[in-house]
């Protein structure tokens, strides 16, 4: 850490940065600024005097600009729905919350397009867009309060990552306020721009250390004509990749969702999730639920149908069943997204966010599980998520009736168990929610020791006085 830095702003500059925003935005109210200092999960708490609530981007650009020459530091925060504690601060510092940026540029159609401010929560986005006769892909269970800042600093993933592609490739442009100020206008909507570096993917999945992402240019995509969802029973992950690997080769239109469920977590959401009922009528080891889209209007709900017809000749898959309705569909897509949630009620839960090759999610479950349940005898893993791009989130629930201190007291245990599993298969141990503070000290343990010099540069050069973001990812 940079010894002269500032991690709580001193009393004296209270009221400089209030100044800049207007005292109505300089919260210091303990009971409003309370929500802001834990996260979803309740893992930390943080504390601060302040949070600084910009309407613009050049209040942004005065605040950091303080805040380098006061060596203070900043903690910028979105929607609060980051799931590695990168938005939280842990000893004073200030935040800097974009919320406030919420306004929807542009939405350029032909150009398949739309300028957001940083604040704009994605749901928001992901409206514009369809009012516009477009979609806008990236969709998260946090949708309804994550920002686009938030997921651009996090290179979100999520559901439509496996179509469509991860945040990093839904950007054609960025706005960006540097740690001394200076503001980086690289809004541009072109596909084609070879002049020189691209700056603009230095900041996506940065976590807010190398600088404010303020607004950014997303790429859109015609809306399908045809959506067909359904809920699948099969026996094993091996035959889901594989039921993945068929639908990707054969179906008449695109593969956009393949999200895979053990039992046991469905279960855990039938219990647990407000409104969740079993789609199928008998219980299967693991689950699927497929989404396809097609341009064309007609004629896909055939072919799913004829599909998951021979696939269950094949052996590939127990059971089916297709939405009937927009509301079955929605209620799939509910029970999916509420697995978070509903592990909650079964007391402490053991993350992991991980991605291995596709071809490789099989045995590393079945390794990881193993490994797992011989350290913590009863502990039950229950493994989900986007298999379709090898990230599988393996979370482990405490052995039922267990001390749920005692269980996540063995945290780093388990994480170290699961991480060697994931190096052996050459994959990664933050697929999709980022380092922050929470897989901090991890990183140093398995990234490449060039690569991460290269990134201790970075943030020196971009930051010389480590206002941004202290104790986040490096
Ligand atoms: P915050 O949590 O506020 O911040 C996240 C990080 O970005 C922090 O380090 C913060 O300092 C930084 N930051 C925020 N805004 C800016 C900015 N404008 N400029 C610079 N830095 C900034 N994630 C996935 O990838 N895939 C999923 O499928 C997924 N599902 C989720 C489901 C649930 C129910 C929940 C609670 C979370 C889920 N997440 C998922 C995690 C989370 O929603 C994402 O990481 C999201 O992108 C965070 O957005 P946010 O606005 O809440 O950011
Ligand atoms: C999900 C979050 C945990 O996929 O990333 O539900
Ligand atoms: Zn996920």
């Amino acid at each position: 850490m940079n010894e002269h830095l500032r991690r709580a702003p001193a009393p004296d500059l209270l009221p400089r940065f209030a100044a800049i925003v207007g005292d109505k935005y300089a919260v210091t109210d303990p009971q409003t600024l309370a929500p802001h200092l834990i996260e979803g999960r309740g893992l930390y708490q943080g504390v601060t005097s302040l949070m600084l609530r910009p309407g613009s981007t050049e209040e942004v650009a005065a605040i950091l600009k303080l805040a380098n020459e006061t060596k203070t530091a900043i903690v910028p925060q979105g929607g609060n729905t980051g799931l590695v504690g990168g938005q939280i601060p842990f000893d004073g510092e200030l935040i800097l919350s974009l919320t406030r940026l919420d306004k929807i540029r542009e939405v350029d159609a032909s150009s398949n397009t739309i300028t957001v401010e940083a604040g704009v929560v994605l749901q928001k986005a992901q409206d514009a867009a369809a009012a516009a006769g477009r979609l806008f892909p990236l969709s998260l269970g946090s949708e309804g309060s994550c920002t686009i800042g938030g997921n651009l600093s996090t290179n979100a993933g999520g559901t439509g990552a496996l179509a469509y592609g991860i945040a990093r490739e839904l950007v054609a442009g960025v706005e960006v306020v540097l740690a001394d100020g200076r503001v980086m206008h690289l809004l541009r909507k072109l596909k084609k721009d070879n002049t020189g570096y691209d700056l603009r993917h230095i900041f996506v999945g940065a976590e807010g250390t190398l600088g404010i992402i303020t607004a950014a240019v997303l790429k859109l995509f015609p809306q399908p004509r045809a959506v067909e969802t359904a809920f699948i029973g099969l026996k094993s992950p091996d035959a889901a990749v594989k039921l993945l690997n068929l639908a990707q080769a054969r179906i008449g239109g695109t593969v956009t969702g393949f999200e895979l469920m053990v039992r046991g977590i469905v279960e855990m959401a039938l219990k647990h999730g407000h409104g969740n009922r079993d789609p199928l009528a008998g219980a299967h080891p693991w689950y699927v639920l497929m989404e396809v889209s097609s341009q064309q209007s007609e004629g896909l709900r055939d072919a799913l149908e004829t599909f998951l017809g021979d696939a269950i000749e094949q052996d590939l898959v127990e059971d089916a069943t297709i939405a009937a309705n927009l509301d079955q569909r929605k209620a799939f897509w509910h029970l999916r997204h509420s697995l978070t949630e509903v592990q909650k009620p079964e007391g402490g839960s053991i993350k992991h966010d991980v991605s291995v090759p596709v071809a490789a999610v099989p045995a590393f479950i079945a390794e990881a599980s193993a490994a797992v349940e011989a350290l913590i005898p009863g502990s039950r893993p229950v493994p989900f998520g986007h298999v379709g791009d090898g990230n599988i989130h393996f979370n482990v629930s405490q052995p039922v009736g267990a001390d749920s201190k005692a269980f996540l007291a063995r945290w780093t245990e388990v994480n170290a168990v699961v991480d060697k599993i994931v190096l052996k298969y050459q994959g990664s141990i933050s697929a999709e929610h980022g380092i922050g503070k929470l897989k901090r000290e991890s990183l140093v343990k398995v990234k490449d020791p060039v690569a991460l010099a290269l990134m201790r540069d970075l943030k020196k050069m971009l930051d010389p006085n480590g206002i941004l973001n202290p104790g986040k990812v490096l």
